[in-house]
């Protein structure tokens, strides 16, 4: 038996925003599968991030909980393993959100470079920056309350969220400093590795830009959508001799999907001729199906168990209470709350 205790701890999140795709799959969810053997981990579904944009397009919002959910199960998140909540159901952590709230200066929050995106996008769609909502504004701050509910010592996230730890640190010190405890540690990010897998037409993989393939694919959508994939331009017709690096999405995608033998095969048809693309595409979207099978067949058996996906998510978010009870009555302690 491993001792839980000994554990380093791990929080991350994902907005329920609608099936994922293949990019969550091979740039976030393998990571998280393996880090669950490693860390005490807290996996959650982040239904009120996806409130501070959506708030008045949530029509979809439970369909998208459940989507999410099963992407994950199938993808070989275990809640044997890991603690899988969603977080509405922690209602601590806004709890400990108004607490943290109180003693982030403004300008810590300005300075947060997703927001200055944000804002920029706006400005460009020539939309007041005032639509931005108080909610939207203060989102690194919730952020920040969910790692730190569970005083993380690790963050698994992608270089975008990296400003947003960084944030968090700062509040946490912050906050042992007003109330001279020492309750928070200061959690770190954990970049994933892998490369990100990109889009069919060779941008950044995302549902908004319809290029993607989702876990949840049938082989059949998968064999469509994969013939439309970009390919080495100079490659007009069958007898043109090709070269793989100019094919990055296809031959990115061998990467991941082949073996080395078959790579090293493809690479020399390419360049030689004797393999065209169609041929090549067809081989890979064999291997992609092939690796997929088992984590679609997973998906399709969970689907059809609603009951069990409610017990599951109920079932973490009560275990995932506990631990936040233990932070918030701390914090509570410290602030000198009447209690
Ligand atoms: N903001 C993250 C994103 O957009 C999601 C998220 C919310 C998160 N809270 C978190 C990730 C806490 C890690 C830890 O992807
Ligand atoms: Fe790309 Fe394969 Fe065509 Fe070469 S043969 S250009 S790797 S799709």
């Amino acid at each position: 038996m491993t001792n839980e205790i000994n554990k380093k701890r791990i929080v991350s999140g994902m907005r329920p925003t609608g099936k994922l795709h293949l990019g969550h799959y091979f740039g976030v969810l393998k990571n998280w599968v393996n880090l669950q053997n490693e860390f005490e981990s807290f996996f959650f579904i982040a239904d009120w991030h996806a409130l501070t944009t959506k708030y008045n397009q949530t029509e979809d919002m439970k369909q998208n909980v459940e989507d999410v959910l099963l992407d994950w199960l199938a993808s070989g998140i275990d809640p044997n393993k890991s603690t899988i909540y969603l977080q509405s159901l922690v209602p601590e952590t806004a709890q400990l959100h108004i607490y943290l709230s109180m003693i982030t200066p403004q300008n810590w929050v300005e300075r947060d470079p997703t927001l200055k995106d944000l804002a920029k996008i706006m400005k460009d769609k020539q939309e007041n920056i005032s639509n931005l909502s108080y909610g939207l504004f203060g989102y690194p701050v919730l952020m920040s309350a969910d790692i730190m509910l569970f005083n993380s010592n690790y963050v698994p996230v992608g270089i975008d969220q990296v400003a947003h730890v960084e944030l968090t640190r700062d509040i946490a010190r912050r906050f042992n400093n007003i109330y001279n405890v020492e309750l928070f540690n200061e959690s770190q990010p954990k970049l994933t590795q892998i490369p990100l897998l990109k889009g069919l037409d060779g941008n950044k993989m995302g549902k908004s830009f319809n290029n993607d393939i989702k876990i949840s694919d049938t082989a059949e959508i998968t064999e469509k959508k994969f013939k439309t994939a970009i390919t080495d331009r100079n490659r007009m017709r069958r007898d043109d001799k090709g070269n793989p690096d100019n094919c990055e999405v296809v031959f990115d995608y061998w990467k991941i999907f082949g073996t080395d033998d078959e790579i090293n095969e493809i690479c020399k048809g390419c360049k030689s001729a004797s393999i065209g693309c169609a041929d090549c595409k067809k081989r890979l979207i064999a291997k992609m199906n092939e690796y997929m099978a088992p984590i679609r067949e997973k998906r399709n058996e969970l689907q059809k168990q609603p009951s069990l996906l409610k017990d599951i998510i109920y079932e973490g978010s009560k275990k995932a209470r506990i631990e936040a009870q233990k932070t918030l009555s701390e914090v509570e302690k410290a602030v000198k709350m009447y209690k």
